[in-house]
């Protein structure tokens, strides 16, 4: 026993609540560590359960009176004593611990002025329901969207996907202090003195939940960051995953950089890389620093330029010296000679052309005169060489192209990316793109595609025009980055839980596309407004939870129109999405996907309340994303079992028989679930089962199944 801990039994003799007090303290400055990251966990760390219909008991706090702002938030946290009043005009009547030593403050309130609050270790009984699906990716599995507090989510995923996650992307609030993310609630600025130990808080939950979800012998854990909390969210990731391989990656996103007052210019931020079990990095062909600036992945085929200089201001009077007549020998498609430039007042007209041959001269497709891109002697040099060749025939415009290599196919071959295999009869080099072997990742990527402007805000203005969303990552660089992590994964389960606009969902289709992958992506995103948006609706009187509010949210606004319009390949006004995608598989955007998703919205139940099929509806779903999200789901418990394409459900032990017939019929059932109480008769259910079906008990009064937020944690 310490010194300390004397001195605090005998305060605890003269005043037992000091010495509690102080003997709480103590614990915590005890349990921290001499090293690492030390900070103060903010527990208790309270969430919002809006839409959870109001019970006694329950713990509640006032939402803003209509017109004032949202985000001045009252923190009291009442209890329900009561409810009174009539269907319409119902109230609660609250109570509240005022001062320490116990005094109570009471108020009343209408029901539809409160909000439900659990606080850690509250239990929250989950549900889902869809909120519609998009299918275009016949038997494929479904991506799945929850809107959803992420940290409920997450708690109700480790019932479905416990140690099935083959990546987990995150882009987190990165803390800026502009109000960029909420805690218990509130946004946090940069005013907010524990801004740093919250967002430790906040994330460390979420990271420890996250672990649990992996698959502990292969997997990935991706958390982008930038240089505001990268160093604190280096130390978490080492001390919440001390048995895993963690590396830094440096990422331009900004090639033009933010400039600050007498600072470098900021271009990059970071993503760890966390590798579990015997995962690592995936060869690529791309290691995304060294090669052309926007190298592709796939092995990009030999290119010849055209020789005309395609611009508008390529007019043949600026550079006379480039205006001259290659002549060609139709028949064998071979350049014979190569004419003098001619004087910029010559009519090309007056030039004689030798017998047989064509004269090709650098017109545009409405017969403007342009201008080659090589003067005469380079490209006589040139095609004594075999790197310049005729190219196809215009029958329309009677025009014949002439191509060339440039100096970076040139530099292809030097470095071997491209064979030459011998000449033709013209004595044009033949060539052969040859496969490059793939190598790893750098540790630094420099490539314009991961540019956040262009290929993150552009891409939402291109699929949900007039819809803003704060900084979306690029589509390629996360597609990128999931390479990675899931290249040799055809079926890879990967989960987002700051999917903002999606565009991890969206990147995963990307994959599946590159290589008719089946790889399914679940995003879980709340449903927040923004700032701006926030102010703009307390104007109006509006509050979270009113329909209209909720329809600014990001869920509702931007993650589901965005992962809507990239499958349809329309905008949510029903218009083709214009623009193509580029890099590695380019194709119009209005083609879409050949995906299916379904969106879902997380419910909290109130289980004594709940009559047993609503209770059921409730978490249908969630035994659907167990059994793998794929095909016919089991929506109600109206008969005795039901099966579906992937799973079963037996809800009467008499008609096991029956059940276990229909099992052995379906062969693409991989799951039973079996609801009963009897421990005895759930075993004799599972004896009878075909092999390659994995039983599931699930408890009659379904909703405490998934209880969650519980000390379990
Ligand atoms: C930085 S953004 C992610 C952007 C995303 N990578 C993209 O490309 O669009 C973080 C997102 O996480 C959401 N978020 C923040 N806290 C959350 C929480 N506790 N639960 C669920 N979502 C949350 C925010 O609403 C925001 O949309």
């Amino acid at each position: 026993m310490s010194r300390l801990t004397e001195l605090l039994r005998e305060i605890e003799r003269k005043d037992a609540r000091l010495a509690a007090d102080l003997a709480n303290e103590y614990k915590t400055l005890s349990e921290r560590r001499a090293f690492g990251l030390n900070f103060e966990r903010h527990v208790p760390e309270t969430v919002d359960l809006p839409g959870r219909p109001i019970r006694r008991g329950d713990k509640v706090r006032f939402l803003p009176m209509r017109g004032a702002s949202a985000g001045t938030i009252d923190k009291r946290l009442w209890r329900v004593a009561s409810i009174a009043g009539t269907d319409h005009a119902r109230v609660a009547n609250l109570v509240r611990q005022a001062s320490p030593d116990g005094g109570l403050e009471t108020a009343t309130r209408p029901l539809d002025a409160l909000v439900v609050v659990a606080e850690f270790r509250d239990p929250v009984y989950p549900g889902l329901v869809s909120a519609g699906r998009v299918k275009r990716g016949g038997d494929k599995p479904f991506h799945t969207v929850i809107n959803a507090e992420n940290f409920h989510a997450l708690q109700a995923l480790l019932y479905t996907h416990e140690g099935k996650v083959d990546a987990i992307y995150v882009d987190p609030p990165y803390n800026s202090g502009a109000r960029d993310w909420k805690y218990n609630n509130d946004y946090v600025d940069g005013e907010d003195l524990y801004r740093h130990s919250k967002w430790l808080a906040f994330m460390e939950r979420r990271l420890v939940l996250a672990k649990k979800l992996l698959n502990s012998e292969d997997s990935v854990l991706i958390v982008t960051i930038d240089e505001r909390e990268i160093h604190r969210l280096g130390l978490l990731i080492e001390q919440v995953f001390p048995e895993a391989k963690t590396q830094m990656v440096t990422i331009t996103i900004n090639h033009r950089g933010v400039a600050r007052n007498r600072e470098f210019t900021r271009v990059e931020e970071y993503a760890f890389f966390v590798f579990f079990g015997s995962a690592g990095p995936a060869q690529t062909n791309d290691d995304l620093l060294t090669g052309q600036p926007d190298d592709t992945d796939g092995d990009e085929p030999v290119r010849w330029e055209r020789l005309i200089k395609g611009s508008n201001e390529a007019r043949r009077q600026d550079r006379p010296n480039l205006f001259y007549p290659v002549y060609i020998d139709p028949v064998n498609k071979r350049i014979v000679k190569i004419g003098a430039a001619l004087p910029p007042d010559v009519p090309r007209d007056s030039v004689k052309i030798p017998g047989g041959l064509v004269a090709v001269w650098p017109l545009a497709r409405n017969g403007s005169e342009k201008r080659w891109q090589l003067a005469p002697e380079t490209l006589t040099n040139l095609v004594a060489q075999g790197i310049a060749k005729v190219g196809a025939y215009d029958k329309r415009n009677d025009h014949w192209s002439i191509l060339y290599l440039n100096r970076g196919q040139l530099e292809r071959i030097d470095r071997g990316e491209i064979a030459v295999t011998g000449k033709d009869a013209n004595g044009v080099l033949t060539l052969e793109q040859v496969s490059r072997p793939k190598r790893a990742g750098m540790t630094v990527w420099n490539r314009t595609r991961h540019n956040a402007g262009y290929y993150g805000s552009g891409m939402l203005t291109a699929l949900i025009p007039g819809r803003k969303f704060p900084f979306p990552k690029s589509l390629y660089a996360v597609e990128d980055t999931l390479r990675f992590a899931v290249a040799n994964k055809p079926s890879a389960i990967v989960l987002d839980f700051f999917a903002g606009s999606g565009t991890t969902a969206h990147a995963v289709m990307r994959l599946n596309r590159q290589d008719n992958g089946r790889r399914q992506c679940i995003s879980v995103t709340n449903n927040e407004v923004s700032p701006n948006e926030q102010a703009a609706l307390d104007v109006r009187g509006l509050r979270p939870g009113d329909a209209e509010w909720e329809a600014f949210g990001i869920c509702d606004h931007i993650t589901e129109p965005r992962l809507r319009a990239a499958v349809t390949g329309r905008t949510p006004e029903d218009q083709p999405v214009r623009g193509d995608y580029k890099f590695i598989d380019e194709f119009p955007m209005s083609e879409g996907f050949e995906e299916n998703v379904e969106f879902f919205r997380m419910t909290y139940e109130a289980p004594r309340a709940v009559a047993h099929n609503r209770a059921f509806e409730a978490i249908a779903p969630l035994l659907w994303l167990r059994a793998g999200s794929q095909g016919r789901r089991i929506d109600t418990a109206a008969d005795d079992f039901a099966v579906a394409d992937t799973y079963g459900v037996l809800f009467d032990l008499d008609a096991s028989a029956a059940f276990v017939e229909a099992l052995q019929k379906a062969e693409s059932v991989r799951v039973a679930f079996i609801v009963t109480d009897d421990e005895y008769g759930y075993q004799m259910v599972c004896t009878e089962l075909p092999a390659y079906v994995k039983s599931v008990r699930i408890y009659e009064s379904y909703l405490t199944n998934f209880a969650i937020n519980t000390a379990r944690e």
